[in-house]
């Protein structure tokens, strides 16, 4: 049987929660590259439009924004449910990341994190991939972080919500693959993104990598899942972590990088 394109396997349209800049923006421009149209979802409106009409106009796609909170996953639920296109693939791009020391943060900010980083993910993965598995084919991708790892002093509800994202995918990868549906997550480490220029102060980390370089390497890994590490230096960084060193080393290590943040 000939082998199916990325096209045919995911498309015709995908969606991208937090689409508008950054990995987010790279994801739907990979997307649209391989010939899906697009959906869109971020809050900031002049970003969001911006991205897709430059999209649109230069892969010849329809790329539909949708301006919504995914704290407010009721709204983005109703917003998605009446658009009267078939979703063959879910990027879940979008982060809230409370940065600094847990007893400085508010409770406000801890919520947050859980409703964007958790809550949405698991209810929009539930939302797209119920018509995927009747239609027996389609992909969904979670993002994740080499953060979520382990225990990440001063990112610890961060890396918690990531480590989440993490295991729900593996399970679903091998539970929906005999339906057709492909789950990858991606475990990054530093990428050059607003959201990291503005995060991060000093030089960046050791094997940061540009937005474009994550969103290919992670395209071209759906169906190989359950896990992509993009760069060669984030590999051997996991393997150490996860395989070599005691769970106290490595919280200790991750304090090294994280400790200073405020
Ligand atoms: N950057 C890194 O170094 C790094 C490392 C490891 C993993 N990651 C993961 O990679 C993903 C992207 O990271 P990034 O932080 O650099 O972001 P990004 O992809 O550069 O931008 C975040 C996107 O999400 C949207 N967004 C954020 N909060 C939202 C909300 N409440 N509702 C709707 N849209 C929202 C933003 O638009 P609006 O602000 O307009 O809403 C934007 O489109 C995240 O899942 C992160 O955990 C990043």
């Amino acid at each position: 049987m000939p082998k199916q394109s990325f096209a045919d396997k995911y498309g015709p349209y995908a969606l991208v929660a937090g689409g508008s800049y950054g990995l987010g923006a790279a994801f739907a421009e990979g997307i649209a590259r391989r010939g899906l149209n697009l959906v869109i979802l971020a809050r900031n409106k002049a970003a969001l439009q911006a991205t897709a009409a430059r999209i649109a106009d230069q892969y010849g796609v329809e790329v539909i924004a949708i301006e919504a909170d995914l704290t407010d996953i009721g709204e983005v639920k109703k917003r998605i449910s009446a658009l009267d296109v078939e979703i063959g693939l879910l990027v879940y791009d979008a982060a809230s990341v409370p940065i600094g020391p847990f007893a400085d943060a508010t409770e406000a900010q801890l919520e947050s994190a859980v409703a964007v980083n958790v809550r949405a993910p698991l209810v929009l993965t539930k939302l797209l991939s119920t018509p995927m598995i009747d239609r027996g084919r389609g992909g969904v991708v979670l993002m994740s972080s080499l953060a979520g790892g382990q225990g990440s002093p001063n990112l610890a509800t961060y890396a918690a919500t990531k480590a989440f994202n993490t295991v729900l995918a593996e399970g679903l990868w091998k539970e929906l693959a005999p339906r057709g549906v492909d789950v990858l997550v991606c475990t990054a480490g530093a990428i050059m993104t607003p959201g990291y220029e503005q995060a991060e102060s000093s030089r960046p980390a050791p094997g940061t990598l540009p937005a474009v370089t994550v969103a290919e390497q992670t395209l071209n890994a759906l169906g190989r899942g359950p896990v992509v590490i993009p760069g060669p230096v984030n590999k051997i960084g996991r393997f150490m972590m996860t395989r070599l060193l005691s769970r106290r080393a490595t919280i200790g290590i991750m304090a090294k990088n994280t400790g200073g943040l405020s």
